[in-house]
């Protein structure tokens, strides 16, 4: 299984040829400029954590060119069905999951909020446990830590954990290690920072609390990749 991140909170997931896309905010992302372009993307699925434009970002172009499933809450099927006619989609909500050829999707909550760019109502938000290969992926989401991040911990052994960590919008750098202490991931990759100036983030100050508590880290690059 391959991973690879193109900034923001926007990654791509590659399990035996089948390509997961999450999140992707391309198009007006200053961290894929030059790393990827919604024109660049066929992935087989889309999973969306909530309807928020540097979340929802370029998924009716991609969705309908490349006929790829959008996974999501019901409200973000339901809005991509009816205002753009694409029917390929899996809703879910909060604690259901589903089984696909290639592994399993849990949406998970997410303290946080979820309207789209044009003031539609886009449902709660959600994070995604996502199992494939006998591995797991705790893709967060846009949040805060939350105390139920402990009964994931309990039942879930998470390989890698996608955590926010840019602060103002979601958690920052100190209460990512609260929420690390609640998951305990084998590896942390830390998104959602750095795009705009008002998420900026010292990496290596936060790998170092991290590092201190206990918690593997490994900073991507926009455009690198980490097999898992
Ligand atoms: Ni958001
Ligand atoms: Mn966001």
């Amino acid at each position: 299984m391959e991973l690879t991140y193109f900034g923001h909170s926007a990654f791509q997931i590659d399990v035996d040829g089948t390509k997961i896309l999450v999140d992707p905010f391309i198009t007006g992302n200053p961290l894929a400029d030059g790393v990827a372009t919604a024109d660049s993307l066929s992935p087989d699925y889309i999973l969306l954590t909530h309807a928020h434009g540097d979340h929802w970002g370029d998924t009716p172009d991609i969705a309908m060119r490349s006929n790829a499933i959008v996974v999501a809450n019901f409200e973000i099927t339901q809005y991509l069905s009816q205002k753009f006619g694409h029917e390929r989609v899996q809703p879910l909500n909060t604690g259901g999951s589903w089984e696909f050829e290639w592994g399993r999707v849990t949406q998970t909550d997410a303290r946080h909020s979820s309207s789209f760019p044009d003031g539609t109502y886009g449902g709660n938000p959600n994070g995604f446990l996502i199992e494939a290969e006998g591995k797991t992926i705790y893709a967060l989401g846009d949040t805060s830590p939350f105390a139920e991040m402990a009964w994931i911990g309990d039942d879930y052994s998470i390989d890698l954990a996608l955590m926010p960590i840019g602060d103002c919008f979601t958690m920052g750098p100190r209460l990512s290690v609260r929420a690390a202490d609640l998951i305990r991931p084998s590896l942390t990759v830390p998104i959602h920072y750095n795009t705009f100036p008002v998420i900026e983030v010292e990496t290596s100050k936060w790998e170092e609390m991290m590092n201190e508590a206990g918690y593997a880290t490994r900073v991507l690059s926009p455009g690198e990749s980490l097999d898992l």
